[in-house]
């Protein structure tokens, strides 16, 4: 495939925590695969960040630049993606604003996220304007790369759709095709439980970093909850319901899946020991990612360098759709 020919694939995440073993299959391997046959834009939403932190922002440029490490250490790479920081691009930012003018607030306050998020995050004063427009912001992230793809999970498909109207809108008011419409990318990840056996999520604490060292990995693994009837050694286990079994179930094998499958019922195998076998999988799984993490922390002008590169790639591609977006307009 020539480089015209690719198709362009843009996504983002917010810089709100450290990166962890959900969403590394939920988005990250996705993302990875697709960089070899797409010409991709990834990008860190810091200012997306501000809609939920405004009012202590101490910690974004730490998970600024958390996110970016683990991308990279992941396998992004820099030389076959753009990778960027959203803030280094301010095209971003005068979209957005050209947008607020034309976007009906209605279509704002009837977005599900925004009602179940200011259900959720009860701490926050969230009735900022900021908050409300998060997904006008996100429409100008999009829409000035004209992607063809933009992968995300379940939860942002409101999101696109939201792009896709201001991309329709905005090219009848002006009466020229600015802006294709982008298509979801939908990740089929599996469910991944955390260490307690809910869905891994950084506001539960019961994830599995990126970062984790192995003796963190190996601990949390150590303690993840298991089927809760099997209390001692000789009780039968109902692989079933232990989420130690759907770790297997991703990360192990095929003969150990099965092996584990049959002892388990019948309490042949412990479960220090079914988890012990895990945990070999994921420390194999991540420790090439803390080998890179370990020479990008040693490196920290090397990603200053990937980011300032990616920024002014962006940078001219987003500055040649503005103008489009500006002529339009006659503005
Ligand atoms: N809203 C996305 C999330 O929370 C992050 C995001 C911001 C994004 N801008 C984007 C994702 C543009 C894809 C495309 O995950």
């Amino acid at each position: 495939m020539t480089h015209q020919a690719k198709k362009r694939v843009l996504s983002g995440m917010q810089p709100s925590g450290l990166m962890h073993l959900g969403n590394y299959l939920g988005a990250l391997q996705n993302w990875k695969q697709l960089q070899a046959e797409h010409e991709c834009y990834f990008f860190v939403a810091d200012w997306h960040a501000l809609s939920t932190n405004y009012a202590d922002t101490s910690r974004i440029r730490e998970y600024v630049r958390e996110l970016l490490i683990d991308w990279l250490a992941a396998g992004i790479d820099p030389n076959r993606s753009v990778v960027f920081i959203q803030s280094r691009v301010p095209e971003h930012a005068i979209l957005h604003l050209l947008f607020s003018m034309m976007i009906p607030v209605s279509w704002l306050e009837r977005n599900p996220t925004y009602k179940e998020k200011q259900e959720e995050i009860k701490e926050k004063d969230l009735g900022t304007y900021g908050f409300l427009g998060y997904p006008v912001l996100q429409a100008a992230d999009i829409l000035l790369y004209k992607p063809h793809f933009v992968p995300v999970g379940k939860d942002q498909l409101p999101h696109l759709e939201l792009t896709r109207e201001m991309a329709r809108r905005f090219n009848d008011l002006y009466k020229q095709p600015v802006f294709p419409e982008p298509k979801e990318h939908l990740t089929k990840f599996p469910k991944v439980p955390g260490t307690d056996g809910r869905k891994m999520s950084k506001s539960y604490g019961n994830t599995i970093n990126l970062s984790d060292s192995e003796p963190v990995v190996r601990q949390k693994l150590k303690t993840m909850v298991t089927d809760p009837a099997r209390v001692r050694r000789m009780d039968p286990g109902n692989p079933d319901i232990c989420p130690v079994f759907d770790f297997h179930k991703m990360f192990s094998p095929l003969p150990i899946i099965e092996q584990i499958n049959r002892e388990c019922r019948t309490a042949e195998i412990g479960c220090i020991d079914c988890k012990k076998l895990v945990a070999d999988r994921v420390v194999d799984m991540l420790a090439p990612m803390w080998e890179a993490r370990a020479a990008l922390v040693k490196n920290p002008s090397q990603i200053e360098e990937i980011v300032q590169e990616g920024s002014k790639k962006a940078g001219t591609v987003a500055k040649t759709t503005l103008h489009e977006a500006t002529e339009a307009m006659k503005i």
